[in-house]
């Protein structure tokens, strides 16, 4: 790696043919969930993916839960990046992911039953990535707990210990993958005094550390070989000869640490800048951002969620949507397209292309509503609240389509599509400002309308 040679010039040179002009290299392109997660992001990725050279994630850990769907057979990923399915390609895990090791080869085995081959072959791991360890999910479930004796209501995490392990790696006592791979002995020190903190904030917390520690040994050995220097990795594969390099975003906008409807969100960036701090690669090699929305919305945990449809639409979402968490297993709650929230996530994320994904799920109803502003006491308010008690009160002010009631999911190019589903599309469009590039009619990779 100390080869590796900083825009093909010696070390300390002035590099002549970069005056005046930066050649920024490969560009990477990033999907991003653009509402409260599950709007497709697998299956996008899974899209571009078949003609991707890396995929990598950035952020979040095993709390996404990305579904991708390859001849009639439905694969979950949560840690490893749904690219993973293509045997050309190689995935990545970045530094600002959270790897809960267990997780990740359990994954990766259950995969592999699937008929997933070699995946342990084409898997990189950054080795500046956190580690979420056992306990960590545990101290989840009991802040949880906590959060519903104190306040009467939880976030209705994962439990996957994103939160803890995120607060390990903000307070600098986190444990990294090169920790775990280097002097063992100071490994098992920092373990321990990373268990004793938690157990004086959490005494009814029990740890067996020897045993754990033997387990994370025998994990390391089994991770050793994935494991590279993300930065020159990454660095190596934008600077080399042309290579498609795709960036799958985790988790969505609205559930970003900033940007999200905080507190209740997840502990990582999941918009752009997630990539780069993630990945550790440069704004000048962000190339495409495609932004992931579902032509209705849909939100898992608790949280303000203004066209909610606590009613016969919202129970037809979910059980037409099969709107099924992947990792927890939870109902994910419905309601009509809210155009704010896409719109906040595209000022944040400056999205090129959308994919709008599961428009065959609204083919029954009679008519179809979309949320464009949000009023408060009667008046349109001009931003996205960042107060979660302004959220909670703002009304809705929708634009109501009829509905096209025809079945859209053989549907392969723009003009099989009923004309009053083209018009719904071309106005999420307009109000967004951003062409939507591809329409999802139905699960599978070739249920994807592709629009230019
Ligand atoms: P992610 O977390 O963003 O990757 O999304 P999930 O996989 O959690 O949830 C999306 C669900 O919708 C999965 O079950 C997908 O197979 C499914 N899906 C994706 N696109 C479409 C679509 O266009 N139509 C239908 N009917 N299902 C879709
Ligand atoms: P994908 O990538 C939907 C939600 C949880 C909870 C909140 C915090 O599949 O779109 P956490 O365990 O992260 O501390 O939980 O965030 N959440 C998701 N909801 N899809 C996801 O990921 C999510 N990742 C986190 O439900 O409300
Ligand atoms: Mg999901």
């Amino acid at each position: 790696q100390e080869s590796v040679q900083l825009c093909g010039r010696g070390e300390g040179e002035i590099c002549e043919s970069s005056r005046g002009k930066i050649d920024a290299g490969n560009k990477v392109t990033v999907v991003l969930g653009a509402q409260w997660g599950d709007e497709g992001k697998g299956k996008v990725v899974d899209l571009l993916a078949t003609e991707a050279d890396f995929v990598c994630r950035c952020q979040g850990g095993n709390n996404a839960g990305h579904t991708v769907v390859v001849d009639g057979k439905e694969y979950d990923f949560h840690l490893l990046p749904s690219g993973i399915i293509n045997p050309k390609s190689i995935s990545l895990i970045g530094n600002g992911v959270v790897i809960h090791l267990p997780g990740l080869f359990e994954e990766g085995d259950k995969n592999e039953k699937k008929g997933l081959k070699g995946w342990e072959k084409r898997l990189i791991v950054s080795d500046r990535a956190h580690l979420v360890f056992d306990f960590h999910q545990v101290v989840d479930g009991l802040q949880e707990t906590e959060r519903q004796a104190q306040e009467g209501k939880n976030i209705g995490t994962t439990k996957k210990g994103i939160g803890p392990a995120y607060s390990s790696k903000a307070s600098r006592t986190g444990l990294r993958v090169c920790d775990l791979l280097g002097d063992f002995k100071d490994f098992s020190t920092r373990f321990k005094n990373l268990v004793q903190q938690y157990q004086s904030m959490y005494p009814s917390l029990t740890v067996d550390v020897e045993d754990q520690l033997k387990k994370l040994k025998e994990y390391a050995e089994r991770l050793r070989p994935m494991v590279r220097d993300g930065v020159y990795y990454m660095y190596e594969a934008l600077h080399g000869p042309p290579k498609k390099i795709l960036v799958e975003g985790a988790n969505a906008a609205l559930l970003d640490i900033d940007f999200g409807t905080y507190p209740f969100v997840t502990s990582s960036n999941c918009t752009v800048g997630g990539a780069c701090t993630g990945l550790g690669i440069p704004p000048m090699n962000i190339g495409d951002v495609f932004g992931v929305a579902k032509a209705y919305t849909t939100r898992v945990g608790i949280g303000a969620f203004p066209t909610e449809q606590l009613n016969a639409i919202g129970e037809l979402l979910q059980t037409r949507g099969h709107e099924v968490g992947v990792t927890t297993g939870r109902k994910r709650r419905c309601g009509w397209l809210d155009l704010v929230i896409v719109r906040y996530a595209h000022m944040i994320n400056g999205f090129t292309a959308i994919a709008l994904t599961k428009l065959d799920i609204l083919d029954v109803l009679d008519e179809i509503k979309v949320g464009v502003a949000y009023k408060l006491n009667g008046k349109r308010i001009p931003h996205f609240p960042a107060n979660m008690d302004v959220l909670h009160k703002v009304e809705v002010e929708y634009e109501t389509f009829p509905g096209w009631k025809t079945d859209t999911s053989a549907a392969r190019k723009w003009n099989d599509l009923p004309a009053k589903a083209q018009n719904y599309i071309r106005f999420i469009e307009n109000h967004i400002g951003v062409p939507i590039k591809w329409v999802g009619v139905g699960k599978s990779r070739e249920c994807m309308i592709q629009m230019f």
